[in-house]
């Protein structure tokens, strides 16, 4: 017995997948496959899944880079709720002697637990979320964005995102709607927006006005609940919300 691990073991059971995604069938069919797996002290999920790879079945696919919580790529479906495994310790998560692991929803499967992340990241691009520069700013000099002003405030309450997917496999719009442009590109949308730097914030909200945008975000914050860097979402969409009818207001006068 390892030094490091008490007499108990835990039963795990992990998603395989039987095929790739498909253009017709994102997630397709599979079957639980269970472990035993001895349990450690301050063991995390993403350590249970390490564990069996390399003492049980070198064929299981999943993915991850850091294990600090910085890269975002090691998120799965854990108890049936999307989480990083690489800062979810299993003390946290389990209770009794079961765990289950499975790929995170609303992408395609790759294979058993690593997804295609290309369709999450493409909603970033689709919603317009890079920094614009302003051009008739003098580029050499630094912009006098005051770190108290109530945009950059704004703005910096949202900006620590590690893209990890999470809020999108936990929100059900990104499930019923394929256009969906998801939490968190719009998350990222409303920091651009914020961003006293920024060339046309408007150009930003126009982006994300619409019915694949934050009309479609149903609030009921699935997303603000599970971010593991503890973001709300919710929240920066109801702000895209409220500007984008200002901005619609202004129009028309
Ligand atoms: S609050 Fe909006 S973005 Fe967040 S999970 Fe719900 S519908 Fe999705
Ligand atoms: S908003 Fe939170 S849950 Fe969503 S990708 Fe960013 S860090 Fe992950
Ligand atoms: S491995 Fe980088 S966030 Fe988990």
């Amino acid at each position: 017995m390892d030094n490091n691990s008490d007499q108990r073991e835990l039963t795990v059971h992990i998603w395989r997948s039987e095929a790739s995604a498909s253009d017709d069938d994102l997630q397709p069919d599979g079957a639980w496959q269970t472990w035993e797996v001895p349990v450690r002290n301050s063991q995390t999920v993403l350590d249970v899944v390490t564990w069996i790879q390399r003492h049980r079945d070198p064929d299981l696919s999943y993915r991850y880079a850091c294990r600090v919580g910085m890269c975002g790529t090691c998120a799965m479906t854990v108890q049936g709720k999307p989480r990083w495994t690489c800062r979810t310790r299993i003390g946290t998560v389990v209770d009794g002697n079961e765990l289950t692991i499975a790929p995170l929803r609303n992408l395609p499967i790759i294979k058993d637990l690593a997804t295609d992340m290309a369709p999450f990241f493409d909603k970033w691009a689709e919603a317009g979320a890079q920094f614009v520069p302003d051009r008739n700013v003098d580029q050499q000099t630094m912009a006098p964005v005051k770190p108290d002003s109530r945009a950059r405030r704004t703005a910096d309450v949202a900006i620590e995102c590690i893209g990890c997917a999470v809020c999108y496999a936990a929100c059900d719009t990104v499930a019923w709607r394929a256009d969906y442009l998801g939490p968190a590109a719009l998350n990222r949308v409303w920091t651009l927006v914020n961003d006293e730097r920024e060339a046309s914030p408007k150009e930003h909200l126009k982006a994300v006005a619409g019915e694949s945008g934050c009309l479609s975000c149903h609030s009921h914050q699935s997303c603000a609940e599970l971010c593991p860097k503890h973001l709300n979402p919710t929240a920066s969409i109801a702000g895209l919300k409220r500007k984008s009818f200002l901005l619609a207001l202004a129009g028309r006068s």
